[in-house]
């Protein structure tokens, strides 16, 4: 039986682009673009075997090897430092961790800043790196009402467009630090798998600077 490569997709916009990447390097699966709520496809003759996982559990795929490979935000390997290779910076779902409040907002430095996020780890090493103390106050979305109820003084939260931060009447304070989406192997799956996993990695890469 011809070998599989297992390639974890982000669920989304971002997957459906990084889809279209990996169909243009040959990997094609056509089948995926059929709808409904299927989640996994193979196109046996590529050998290649896609599905699409919630964009936070890609890397989780690909540390514990269900996946070879994957796409995911700089921000998850950031906050969750997976045991995983990062390959290549695709240059695509750009955008920057930074921190946002309210636009009258002051930092009161006598007392620990409130800090609404999803991501703590990232939150905690930046305000470290200040010497500034913070209460954490880990949410799993919609950050940008935090400020707005008074749960919290300020959000570490990713923005693209900047939208949903100016429609909250909030604003960027900060910029911890840019993002983009990155393409991810697991350790063994790269040794195993090298020849194949080398050849999309040199694909993208033409696609990106064509
Ligand atoms: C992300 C992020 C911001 C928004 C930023 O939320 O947490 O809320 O996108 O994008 P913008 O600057 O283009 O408006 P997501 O859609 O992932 O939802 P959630 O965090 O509320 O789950």
């Amino acid at each position: 039986m011809k070998t599989m490569l297992n390639v974890a997709l982000p669920k989304g916009r971002l997957g459906e682009k990084v889809y279209d990447m990996f169909e243009a390097a040959g990997f094609e699966c056509p089948s995926i673009r059929d709808g409904g709520r299927k989640l996994i496809f193979e196109n046996e003759a590529a050998g290649v075997r896609y599905f699409w996982a919630k964009p936070s559990d890609v890397a989780i795929y690909v540390e514990r090897g269900a996946a070879d490979i994957g796409v995911v935000g700089k921000d998850i390997l950031v906050e969750y430092s997976p045991n995983v290779y990062e390959l290549l910076d695709l240059n695509i779902g750009r955008c920057r961790m930074a921190v946002a409040g309210p636009k009258n907002f002051s930092d009161d430095s006598s007392r620990p800043l409130r800090v609404a996020t999803k991501f703590s780890h990232i939150a905690a090493d930046y305000y470290a790196g200040q010497g500034r103390d913070i209460d954490i106050i880990h949410l799993n979305g919609s950050i940008e009402i935090a400020p707005i109820l008074g749960l919290s003084d300020v959000i570490v939260d990713i923005v693209e467009t900047g939208t949903t931060l100016r429609e909250n009447d909030l604003e960027v304070k900060e910029t911890i630090m840019p993002i983009s989406a990155r393409l991810i192997a697991n350790k063994a799956g790269f040794r195993f798998k090298n020849a194949l996993i080398e050849r999309i990695v040199s694909e993208l890469s033409a696609q990106m600077e064509a």
